[in-house]
C-alpha cells in the first residue's frame, strides 16, 4: 500500500506505469469492474472540489469500492474537530484508503506519517495536486504521442498554484520543457531556478499553453486590480490564440474564470482540452486508487 502525496522526485518510468495503466483503465470495456470489491476508501475533502471529489467518486465506484463521502462542511469539524482527529476517526473504523484534499500547506506530509492507511492527494495547499498533473500528462501524450520534447508554458497565478508545481515536476521528469509567465505578484521565485520566467509572446509560442485559474480566493485584497486589466496583460484572448502555433494545444485545469484568463470563446475551441482534460481524470485516478490498494 502507498501513499501518493506528490509527484516530486517520482521517476519517469513509475510515470509512464501510471499513464499507461490509466490508458489500460480508458480502454476497459465494462463500465464497473470488481477489481477492488469489499474495499473502503473516503473521500475525505476540506476544501471544496467538484471535478477531483466526483472523477474520485466515479473511479472508485468502477473499481467496485465501497465509498464514503467525508465533507468538511457538514462534519464535527464544525464543532473544532482537527484535521488530524477527523482522519484517525475514519481510519479508526477500518476504511483502507484515504483521498484527501486541504487548504493549509505542510499537513498532509505530517498526517501520512501518523496513519497506517494509505493517502492521496487531492489537493495539497498551494503545494501539489498530483492526479491533476497525472491527467494533464496523460492528455498530452494521448495528444501528441509523448511527453518528451514538448515545450509547455504554465501562465498565470503560478504563485498559489499546486497544478503548476506537480506538472512542474512531473513534466521535467518526463523530459518536457516548462515555461512559466506570470505577473509579479503572482511569481514564485523559489521556481525560477526550474523554469524561466517568459513574456505572454514568448509563452505563446509552445506545444502547450496552459492556463490557470487566477485564484481569488487565495489573494489578500487588492492584489487583482480588476479581471479586465489581467485579462489585458495575461488572459488567452481570441487575438492571442491567432499567435499559437498551428499544432498547439489550448489546457486549463479548471474550474475557469471565463473571460479573465481565458475567453469565453476559447473554452470550447477546437484547440481546447479542457473538457477531454476532466475525462481523464476517471481512469487517471482509477491508475492511482489501484497503485494504492494493491
Ligand atoms: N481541477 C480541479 O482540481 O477542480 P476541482 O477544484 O473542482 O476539483
Amino acid at each position: 500500500d502507498k501513499h501518493l502525496l506528490g509527484l516530486k522526485g517520482m521517476s519517469e518510468s513509475e510515470l509512464e506505469s501510471i499513464l499507461d495503466r490509466a490508458a489500460y483503465w480508458e480502454q476497459y470495456p465494462q463500465k464497473v469492474t470488481q477489481h477492488l470489491q469489499g474495499r473502503f476508501v473516503a473521500n475525505m475533502f476540506f476544501e471544496n472540489s467538484t471535478r477531483t471529489r466526483f472523477s474520485f467518486e466515479v473511479a472508485e465506484k468502477r473499481m467496485g469500492l465501497e465509498v464514503l463521502n467525508f465533507t468538511a462542511a457538514v462534519s464535527s469539524v464544525q464543532k473544532g474537530e482537527s484535521i488530524y482527529d477527523t482522519v484517525k476517526t475514519l481510519e479508526s473504523m477500518g476504511i483502507d484508503a484515504g483521498v484527501i484534499r486541504l487548504k493549509p500547506n505542510g499537513v498532509l506530509d505530517e498526517l501520512a506519517r501518523h496513519v497506517r492507511i494509505p493517502l492521496i492527494n487531492a489537493g495539497d495547499g498551494s503545494n501539489e495536486h498530483p492526479t491533476q498533473a497525472l491527467l494533464d500528462l496523460y492528455t498530452m501524450r494521448k495528444h501528441f504521442g509523448a511527453v518528451r520534447g514538448l515545450t509547455v508554458s504554465i501562465i498565470g497565478d503560478i504563485k498559489h498554484s499546486r497544478v503548476a508545481r506537480s506538472n512542474l515536476w512531473a513534466l521535467g521528469a518526463m523530459g518536457a520543457r516548462v515555461k512559466f509567465c506570470a505577473p509579479d505578484a503572482m511569481q514564485a521565485p523559489e521556481l525560477a531556478e526550474y523554469a524561466p520566467y517568459v513574456t505572454m509572446d514568448e509563452a505563446l509560442q509552445s506545444d502547450v499553453v496552459m492556463m490557470l485559474r487566477v485564484q481569488l480566493e487565495r489573494h489578500e485584497q487588492g492584489m487583482l486590480n480588476s479581471a479586465e486589466q489581467y485579462r489585458e496583460g495575461y488572459g488567452l484572448t481570441v487575438e492571442r490564440e491567432r499567435k499559437m502555433k498551428d499544432h498547439a494545444i489550448i489546457m486549463h485545469p479548471a474550474p475557469i474564470n471565463r473571460n479573465v484568463e481565458i475567453d469565453d470563446e476559447l473554452v470550447e475551441h477546437p484547440r481546447s482540452k479542457i473538457f477531454i482534460q476532466m475525462s481523464h481524470g476517471v481512469p487517471v485516478r482509477m491508475a492511482v486508487i489501484e497503485r494504492s490498494l494493491t
